[in-house]
């Protein structure tokens, strides 16, 4: 087990958070909002996403990499921002790091139970998360009345990537446009085939589980129409967060301004950054490579 800094002097230390890409700054950006005095560490596994049609053995492989990895750079909590990575390889790491480690699943099933009142709920996600069943249980852990109904979406990770890559705006405006960003009439035909199966099923609640989709909100919400609450596990997460370094009293309070840096595991990094930039909002000004052949050794 790697032993972090004493818990008295780790508070200046950087939240790390990971992801197969970009998807998991949406979530980075969430704890940016709530905590504006934390540091953060992002690790984005470019070269390896997507992981979301790779075996739960391979990504919990990557999460533990990723993780020791972060827990070798001083982080004194992680966040698992990656849907598929937190359903194959939360339990894992959180046998193998002594830090925090936080995922995006169980926050999402919570938000997901306190909303519905049909006690329909949807979840969409990657063919991984699909599969692990992991949303199905952390829902009905908490309510086991409640019927769950899932699909597998695993296009709409293109569609977020290729939204992005046409339109160079800040997102904001990329949501506030998003009827003729978004909603091209390919990518409409799309989401409206994935997510047939689910209005048939009069839920009322959709929990996106997959961090790149908040960025289809607004596609996803005119097809499944304005009675179903859309929840997005991002707020939920960055709560959780916030939570747990209250209660170690490991909030950064030294008044020193937070410093945002990323790493990339693919070459070119110029991609993550164009893409990068407008889901976190602000420009990425410290990014770095990380050469995979080392993670497994913590070096890199
Ligand atoms: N961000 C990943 C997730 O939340 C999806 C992208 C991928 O397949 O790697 O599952």
């Amino acid at each position: 087990m790697e032993h972090p800094a004493a818990l008295s002097t780790s508070s200046n230390l950087p939240i790390g958070v990971f992801d197969s890409g970009v998807g998991g700054l949406t979530v980075a950006r969430a704890i940016a909002t709530r905590l504006p005095q934390e540091s953060i560490l992002y690790f984005g596994d470019t070269l390896r996403c997507p992981y979301g049609p790779r075996s739960l053995d391979e990504v919990r492989r990557f999460a533990v990499e990723i993780s020791r990895w972060l827990v070798a750079r001083q982080v004194k909590l992680i966040v698992i921002a990656c849907n598929s990575a937190t359903a194959a390889g939360l339990e894992t790491v959180q046998r193998l790091v002594s830090v925090p480690v936080i995922g995006v699943i169980e926050p999402g099933a919570r938000a997901a139970v306190q909303a519905t009142t049909a006690r329909r709920v949807g979840v969409i996600g990657t063919v991984a998360t699909i599969e692990s069943g992991a949303y199905t249980r952390a829902i009905r852990a908490l309510d086991a009345g409640i019927t769950v109904f899932s699909a597998a979406t695993p296009r709409f990770v293109e569609i977020v990537e290729q939204g992005l890559r046409l339109d160079k705006s800040p997102l904001e405006d990329i949501m506030a446009r998003a009827a003729d960003i978004y909603i091209r009439p390919a990518f409409a035909q799309i989401a409206r085939d994935y997510l047939k199966p689910l209005k048939r099923c009069h839920i009322d609640t959709l929990v996106l589980g997959c961090t790149h989709y908040p960025l289809l909100t607004p596609l996803i919400k005119s097809i499944m129409g304005p009675n179903v609450t859309i929840i997005s596990s991002a707020e939920e997460t960055a709560s959780d967060v916030a939570e747990t370094l209250t209660r170690r009293r490991q909030l950064n309070t030294s008044g020193a301004s937070p410093h945002y840096a990323f790493v990339t595991t693919s070459a070119d990094t110029s991609e993550f950054i164009n893409l990068g930039e407008m889901i976190f909002r602000c420009p990425l000004i410290d990014v770095s490579l990380v050469n995979i052949a080392t993670l497994s050794t913590g070096e890199g």
